[in-house]
């Protein structure tokens, strides 16, 4: 990289409005990555571009030069077609367990590299994890070998990948400048785009539960990827869906788990399912595989894809048991009901609050380096729109610790508003972006 630019210059111009170049934006990058630029220089220029955001093609310079710091996989090696899917993060949010499988028998390659709870929003490496022995930390050769046997594999980011974005998150995350949407659109798009695929269908969640709560903001987030992807040659979706109410009925790890097993024992909930088959449908179209929901749905009802499941358990250390018997998952031992205290309709559930809530009871970190409680966490047994009679069980809070699973309990009660009169569902799918 030529070394001759300077690094307050470029500052600068983004701070004046101005726009960058690639080789200026890969210089800032590359040097940061290298140590020879301070943290100071970086946090600045991730101010600059908050304040005055930056165009469609400095975000792909940005996503280029973050991707390039470190290294691409190569799957060329795989015959059939490799797409993967990404959310950008909700409550409940279990899709890519039943997904990942169910697309790998359809002759469909899932490299999925996935990431852990971030802010309220659970991950999906933990629910994995709750898996007694189940290793999300393959080497890549060991990921490769594995794509190769079964068509997937799930693994969580390595060092390797997309180093700088490591680095600059850290930065973002304490310099208040993580809501940014070209800062996000190059940051999950980098660590995507170097899984070497043919396509990517991405899960664009908006609503109380979601990062970007406005329908608005959200939207141009799922644009700009899509731009992105298209721009480097990766045939890229999104699908918006609403997180205005938990997914499904299980919030938390190891109860997340169960409900994917059930789901792909064909048992899975509806507002579940119309998102797995709706993201699966359109990886297949990416796929150029034929069928649609209806393969999907063939995939499940035949066993195929809880077997796809077992396989990749068994392959990835983890104990396969859990399928046939829950009780070889960490399960809480209380249980404690939440009824609703007057008769009405569900008007609206707070589904910030219920990830807030899972952290507090001990199912997600306050800090990177706490341990969580895969045990814990909630049943949703009412959602928006649903009538409820005074005494109905709304949601149950489920811990090892009785007198927290209480207190939690009783902060759950105001995440549920109940009002007279009836009020009418939103689809959970709002639209698909090509
Ligand atoms: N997830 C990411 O990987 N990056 C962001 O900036 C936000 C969410």
């Amino acid at each position: 990289m030529n070394m001759h630019f300077n690094t307050s210059a470029i500052i600068r111009k983004k701070r004046d409005g101005k726009k960058l170049s690639a080789k200026e934006v890969g210089y800032l990058i590359s040097e940061y990555t290298k140590g020879n630029i301070p943290d100071y220089q970086i946090s600045a220029f991730l101010m600059a571009s908050y304040l005055q955001g930056l165009d469609p093609k400095e975000t792909t310079y940005l996503m280029r030069s973050m991707m390039d710091s470190g290294v691409i996989l190569d799957l060329s090696g795989i015959k059939s077609p490799r797409v993967d899917k990404h959310s950008t993060g909700g409550v409940g949010d279990k899709v890519s367990l039943i997904l990942a499988p169910l697309l790998a028998t359809c002759g469909v390659c899932v490299p999925m590299i996935s990431g852990r709870g971030l802010g309220h929003t659970g991950g999906t490496l933990d629910k994995l994890e709750s898996i007694p022995g189940f290793r999300t930390d393959l080497t890549i050769k060991e990921f490769k070998r594995q794509l190769k046997e079964i068509g997937v594999a799930m693994i969580g980011q390595t060092t390797e990948l997309a180093p700088a974005d490591k680095k600059i998150y850290a930065l973002r995350d304490v310099t208040a400048t993580v809501n940014s949407i070209p800062l996000i659109a190059a940051s999950i798009m980098c660590k995507k785009l170097a899984e070497d695929l043919d396509g990517l269908v991405l899960d664009v969640k908006f609503g109380n539960g979601a990062f970007m709560q406005e329908y608005r903001r959200a939207k141009q987030l799922a644009q700009t990827m899509v731009q992105i992807g298209r721009r480097s040659g990766v045939k890229t979706v999104a699908v918006m869906t609403s997180m205005d109410d938990p997914l499904g009925m299980n919030v938390g790890n190891s109860l997340e788990a169960i409900e994917a097993i059930e789901s792909l024992k064909g048992k899975g909930p509806e507002d579940l399912m119309e998102v797995t088959l709706t993201l699966g449908a359109e990886m297949l179209k990416l796929a150029k595989v034929r069928g649609g929901i209806d393969l999907l749905q063939e995939r499940i009802e035949s066993g195929a894809a809880l077997s796809k499941f077992r396989k990749m358990i068994e392959c990835q250390g983890g104990d396969s048991r859990v399928i046939e018997d829950y009780s070889y998952l960490p399960l809480p031992k209380y249980t404690i009901d939440l009824m609703a205290k007057r008769t009405g309709y569900v008007s609206g559930i707070d589904c910030f609050s219920i990830g807030i809530l899972l952290i507090d009871l001990g199912g997600g970190r306050k800090r990177k380096e706490d341990s969580i409680d895969a045990s814990c966490g909630f049943k949703i047994h009412k959602k928006t729109g649903d009538h409820v009679n005074r005494g109905t069980c709304l949601a149950q809070v489920c811990s090892d610790d009785r007198s927290k699973a209480q207190r939690i309990a009783d902060r759950l009660k105001q995440a549920f508003s109940i009002q007279s009169k009836p009020i009418r569902q939103k689809r959970i799918v709002r639209e698909v972006l090509k």
